[in-house]
């Protein structure tokens, strides 16, 4: 079964054509870095106004590499929660009218089950169950994937996401958007124990996250740093900032890993591309006999071919869209 996927939830307008939930056939992303790095961060409507732009032919060269036309897609799949809102609508506008055109089904995706869908694309071995960590801008979630299409949220950031939190210490720093993939790169040779940040303890759960309280502080030490005109080592704040960030999300699952008695970890989402992390999840799963399973770094960020991925599996669970379908800015993976 073919499918052509479509993802414009956030600042990357993507299409891709997948076969059988786990063969990428083509996989095109438009980045829209450029337009948001002067404001430091994502603008909701210069996002959706360029997914405008861009969806025809983004979709249109996913066909192409596919060597495909649309009389040889079965399905049409398309992220409709959750995201910034304006930039779904594109998307599943967009979707709704090759589907209903073409005369093929219209599959509705949740975001985050597409990020963690992403590893059935790197690793074919894997089936459900398995704990997986999703950390991207938006949402930073332990889960229990039972099967493809059923999911249980363990813990989650009660405040901002790994990323969010990584992209703003990045641009109190000075450093362009997007803040936690250029961290990642500029301070690989700082000094993680330079700096002692603040370690979140999130009470009435072992596996909630929180990362607020983080980012308050590294945006204060680096005020306090300008106040007194006095400079600082931009490498070793960043790369102690990772090293918080990291620890945290280790820690958390590694304690459901080991509580819940999993053996299998998935890793998922923007963040799952930063370097600390994968050699951090490298070292948990290796002392501990799991086995560990990361997407390949172009499928970590934003992209189509997950949403390919995870639309097969719905589409076999019967999920499948009305022309009345609607996007949503947020919505719990239990339930999308
Ligand atoms: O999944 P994603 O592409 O979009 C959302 O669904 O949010 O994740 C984007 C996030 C951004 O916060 C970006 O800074 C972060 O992922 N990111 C990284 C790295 N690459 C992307 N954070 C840390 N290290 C990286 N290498
Ligand atoms: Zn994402």
């Amino acid at each position: 079964m073919k499918i052509l996927a479509i993802e414009s939830s956030c600042d990357d307008t993507a299409a891709a054509v997948v076969e059988d939930g786990r063969n990428v056939l083509s996989n095109v992303v438009s980045s829209q870095i450029k337009e948001h790095i002067v404001y430091g961060g994502v603008v909701p409507e210069i996002a959706s106004r360029m997914h405008t732009q861009a969806i025809c032919a983004v979709c249109r060269k996913a066909l192409a590499d596919a060597n495909a036309v649309m009389k040889d897609i079965d399905a049409v799949a398309v992220t409709y929660a959750p995201g910034l809102i304006g930039a779904l609508l594109v998307g599943v506008n967009f979707a709704k009218g090759l589907a209903y055109s073409c005369e093929k089904p219209l599959i509705p995706v949740h975001h985050l089950r597409s990020h963690i869908a992403s590893n059935y694309i790197s690793s074919k071995s894997l089936e459900p169950p398995f704990l997986a960590l999703v950390v991207s801008g938006g949402h930073s979630h332990i889960v229990s994937v039972e099967s493809y299409t059923q999911f249980k949220v363990i813990g989650k950031t009660l405040d901002d996401a790994a990323g969010e939190c990584m992209d703003k210490c990045a641009r109190v720093m000075g450093i362009d958007y997007p803040g936690g993939y250029n961290l990642d790169r500029l301070c690989k040779n700082g000094n993680p124990r330079a700096f002692v940040l603040p370690k979140p303890k999130v009470e009435g759960s072992d596996y909630n996250l929180s990362f607020s309280g983080l980012k308050t502080a590294v945006i204060n030490i680096v005020h306090k740093f300008d106040q007194k005109g006095e400079t600082y080592s931009v490498e070793d704040l960043g790369a102690s900032c990772i090293d918080t960030v990291t620890d945290c999300l280790v820690k958390n699952i590694s304690k459901a890993a080991a509580n819940y008695g999993f053996k299998k970890i998935a890793v998922a989402g923007g963040v799952s591309a930063n370097s600390v992390l994968r050699k951090k999840m490298n070292s948990l799963c290796a002392e501990n006999g799991y086995e560990l399973y990361m997407p390949e770094l172009k499928y970590c960020g934003d992209n189509a071919a997950m949403v390919g991925s995870q639309g097969y599996y719905e589409f076999l669970s019967g999920k499948v869209a009305s022309l009345d379908l609607n996007a949503y800015a947020t919505m719990n993976i239990e339930i999308g």
